[in-house]
């Protein structure tokens, strides 16, 4: 049977949710960075980092490419695991849209394999990425709710309110 999650949205800060995986919006160096990608290293503590390290000298030795996703411990985060990603940067000259399809879409695959059901996703690219907020909520939604999964439940974490109003605006165009 194909399955399909359910999507919805909340206002708040993506270490704080408590679900299965939670995803950072990473870089290729898996190492850190501000946004999502420092708030979840600074509350999931060290062991994140070290996973991170490890993956870099083992089967990611050239980085994390744009589209890809991969796995490591949540460390001290309520979630048990935290799947990473890393978004394209926005283009004013180049349709990237199949790069960050395809961020949302491996983070479900990821998913799949570690048999989650509740995931928590942050607007991917839509911050130092640069990707204008409505370009990126359709992407993120659209996506999400059409890619065959057995996660059961897909949340969208906005951090403001208008973050929130735009991703709102982009489920109720698909759901219309
Ligand atoms: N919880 C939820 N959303 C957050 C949080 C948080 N704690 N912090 C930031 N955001 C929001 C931003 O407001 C933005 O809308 O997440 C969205 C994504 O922003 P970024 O974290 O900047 O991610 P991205 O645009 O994909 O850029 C990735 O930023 O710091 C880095 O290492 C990361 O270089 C990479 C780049």
């Amino acid at each position: 049977m194909t399955n399909h999650a359910a999507v919805s949205l909340v206002l708040g800060d993506i270490v704080a949710q408590r679900v299965d995986a939670i995803v950072n919006a990473a870089n290729p160096s898996l190492l850190g960075g501000g946004g999502v990608d420092g708030a979840i290293h600074r509350a999931g503590g060290p062991e994140i980092l070290a996973a991170c390290q490890r993956l870099r000298e083992t089967s990611l030795r050239e980085g994390l490419m744009p589209g890809h996703a991969v796995a490591t411990t949540a460390g001290k985060l309520a979630a048990q695991w935290v799947i990473h990603t890393v978004g394209p940067i926005w283009s004013p000259t180049e349709d990237r849209t199949a790069i960050l399809m395809s961020a949302y879409r491996e983070c479900l695959r990821v998913a799949d394999e570690l048999a989650v059901t509740t995931i928590a996703f942050p607007a991917i690219s839509a911050g130092a990425y640069g990707w204008p907020l409505l370009e990126a909520a359709r992407v993120a939604i659209t996506t999400t709710s059409t890619t065959p999964t057995q996660v059961a439940e897909v949340t969208f974490v906005l951090r403001d309110q208008h973050a929130y109003d735009i991703f709102r605006l982009a489920l109720d165009e698909l759901g219309s």
